[in-house]
């Protein structure tokens, strides 16, 4: 049977959204929660990802899907908050979606709980949209069939071809402390200038696009970022999101930004803290419905 790509991953970014994650219920019957999950209508207003955990409990995993790992780099910390199941709500009404997100819940039934819920929005008019900070997010996005590259396993692997996989994480930010910075300081910890986003010409080996350069590491690690900021009483900062034809990506990006390889942490930590990770598998969809048959049964 031939497969499609989840429809949400490719469009930019919406005007906002909600993140759902649940996990499952202790003594949770595992047909029944495959059945649920199977039975979700896959549109172009959500994406869906499974955790390892999920698949465990079903008796199957998935070829390159991994728990995110948690780490600890030169004075920061990199957090693991692995969840079952990963939903991101698409829309332009934030009503909306608060009702979306409860029908999803009930029809995921008692088999799943809810564990954390995120709402996120778009910041500028602009096509890309901004972090709070004021500074363009996803201008190296590739696009076109590079973007399709980047985010879906290709034919190469029949069974998993146009599966995704995504890494989530929220980062919240201290806009006060920010806000304080020199102008100099802050493009230096970017490594673009805010007033035109035009790239630095020597920007510090700590500046977040030096860090992150794609085309810097070997293989080369290109992602397509779907990152969206969000705010609550609470904190504010952004909700990253990014999927990848594997987790190689994100991880080795990752793991330079953390100061794992030379020691040197990304700027970005001078006013921001990751506070959640997880690495989910995004199935392809077959007549608008979740195709799970990549996820071998190990038991047998
Ligand atoms: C506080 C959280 C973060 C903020 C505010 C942020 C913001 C930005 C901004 C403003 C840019 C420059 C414009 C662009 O190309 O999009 C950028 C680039 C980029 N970021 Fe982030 N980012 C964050 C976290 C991350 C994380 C966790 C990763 C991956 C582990 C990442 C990967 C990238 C990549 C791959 C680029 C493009 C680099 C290049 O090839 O030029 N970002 N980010």
């Amino acid at each position: 049977m031939s497969t499609n790509k989840q429809l949400s991953i490719l469009p930019g970014v919406p005007r906002v959204a909600r993140y759902l994650s649940f996990s499952v219920t202790p003594g949770a019957d595992p047909a029944t929660t495959r059945a649920t999950v199977q039975a979700l209508n896959m549109d172009e207003q959500i994406a869906v990802g499974i955790g390892e955990s999920l698949l465990a409990h079903w008796g199957a995993k998935v070829e390159g899907l991994r728990t995110f790992p948690a780490w600890s780099g030169p004075a920061v910390q990199i957090p693991s908050t692995q969840q079952a199941l990963w939903c991101w709500l698409r829309g332009d009404d934030q009503g909306e979606l608060v009702n979306r997100g409860i029908a999803l819940a009930e029809s995921l039934g008692n088999g799943f709980r809810v564990q954390e819920t995120v709402d996120g929005f778009k910041f500028g008019s602009e096509k890309l949209g901004k972090d709070l900070t004021g500074y363009e997010d996803g201008t190296e996005n590739p696009t076109g069939d590079k973007a399709v590259a980047a985010a879906f396993v290709g034919e190469e692997q029949p069974g998993m071809s146009n599966s995704s996989f995504v890494a989530v994480q929220q980062w919240r930010h201290d806009l006060r402390r920010f806000g304080k910075m020199p102008q100099t300081e802050q493009d230096n910890i970017i490594g673009r200038r805010k007033s035109d986003n035009e790239e630095l010409d020597n920007p510090p080996a700590s500046a977040h696009v030096k860090r992150t350069e794609q085309e810097s590491f070997t293989p080369e690690a290109f992602l397509l970022r779907r990152s969206m900021p969000f705010a609550d009483a609470h904190s504010e900062g952004l909700m990253f999101v990014a999927f990848g034809q594997s987790l190689d990506a994100f991880e080795v990006q990752l793991r330079r930004m953390a100061g794992l390889d030379d020691g040197i942490t990304d700027g970005l930590f001078q006013f921001s803290r990751a506070s959640s990770g997880g690495y989910y598998w995004c199935p392809p969809v077959s007549d608008g419905r979740l195709d799970l048959s990549a996820a071998c049964d190990v038991r047998a």
